[in-house]
């Protein structure tokens, strides 16, 4: 019988040299059929907000919103720890907010641990929140929250700016975080920065060299036509198997050929 995931777990699987397997949910079928897969841990990602509710980019996405996420996922009763993101905002202003925002995902979401983006400008507010048991995962590189920062969604710590973001992993360990995502970031600096670092890094667009990888769960089913980076495989083509048996309904319903007797009650 398969153990619940836990923080020292996760920790324990970096010294093991085992890699980590993490995919985002955002509502409960999700969550009880990634688990059934054996995923390691689910992120509840602030991605909600662009692959689940149709925005632009994540920073529309509000705590009520995740909360509402984390809760689906939570009543699924994963074996895989459950992380929730904390929305741009939730954490921005200061320890106090912070600290009460990342309790609620624990109190009243019942999700494991948090997801914090920054590096060295959010060390403050992360040591704040790891120093009262709620574990952090850092979140460093291409930070979906800066995309008006970065001007789009660019890989970061390409040339000069590498040490900047070994800079930011470092300081999010020493803040306490258990694990840090590295995004859209060169592969040979995610190996640098995971050679270097004793928690585990999650990579995503980071290539091969990370201690774990993380995607998107609409990304790998097929279900986000609206673009697929090339750090996305697709294992599954969902998208057109859906508009298919939603087409082959609508002609059903209109030919008279569903229902039958079969779907009736007597
Ligand atoms: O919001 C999210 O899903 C994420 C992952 C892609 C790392 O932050």
């Amino acid at each position: 019988m398969r153990k619940k995931t836990t923080i020292p777990e996760i920790l324990q699987m970096k010294r093991d040299a085992r890699k980590i397997a993490v995919l985002t949910a955002y509502d409960y079928p999700t969550a009880r059929l990634i688990d059934a897969g054996g995923v390691d841990a689910i992120l509840v990602g602030d991605s909600a907000g662009v692959v689940f509710s149709g925005h632009e980019n994540t920073l529309p996405v509000t705590m009520d919103e995740m909360l509402y996420h984390v809760k689906a996922v939570v009543r699924a009763k994963p074996k895989a720890l459950v992380i929730a993101d904390m929305p741009f905002m939730s954490c921005q202003c200061g320890e106090e907010p912070a600290l009460k925002n990342c309790g609620r995902m624990l109190q009243e979401g019942g999700a494991e641990a948090v997801k914090i983006e920054g590096g060295l400008n959010m060390a403050p507010i992360i040591r704040a929140v790891a120093v009262m048991d709620i574990p952090v995962m850092g979140h460093v590189g291409l930070t979906p929250q800066s995309v008006h920062r970065m001007g789009g969604y660019r890989v970061q710590g390409r040339q000069n700016q590498a040490d900047r973001i070994l800079e930011d992993a470092r300081a999010v360990q020493e803040a306490g975080a258990f694990a840090v995502v590295l995004e859209g970031i060169p592969a040979g600096l995610a190996e640098r920065i995971t050679a270097s670092l004793d928690i585990p890094t999650i990579g995503i667009g980071a290539g091969p060299g990370c201690d774990g990888q993380v995607l998107v769960i609409h990304d790998i089913l097929g279900l986000c036509e609206k673009y697929s980076p090339k750090f996305v495989k697709r294992y599954a083509d969902l998208g057109p198997l859906i508009t298919e048996a939603a087409g082959q309904y609508v002609s059903e319903v209109r030919g008279g050929i569903f229902p039958t007797e079969e779907h009736s009650f007597s």
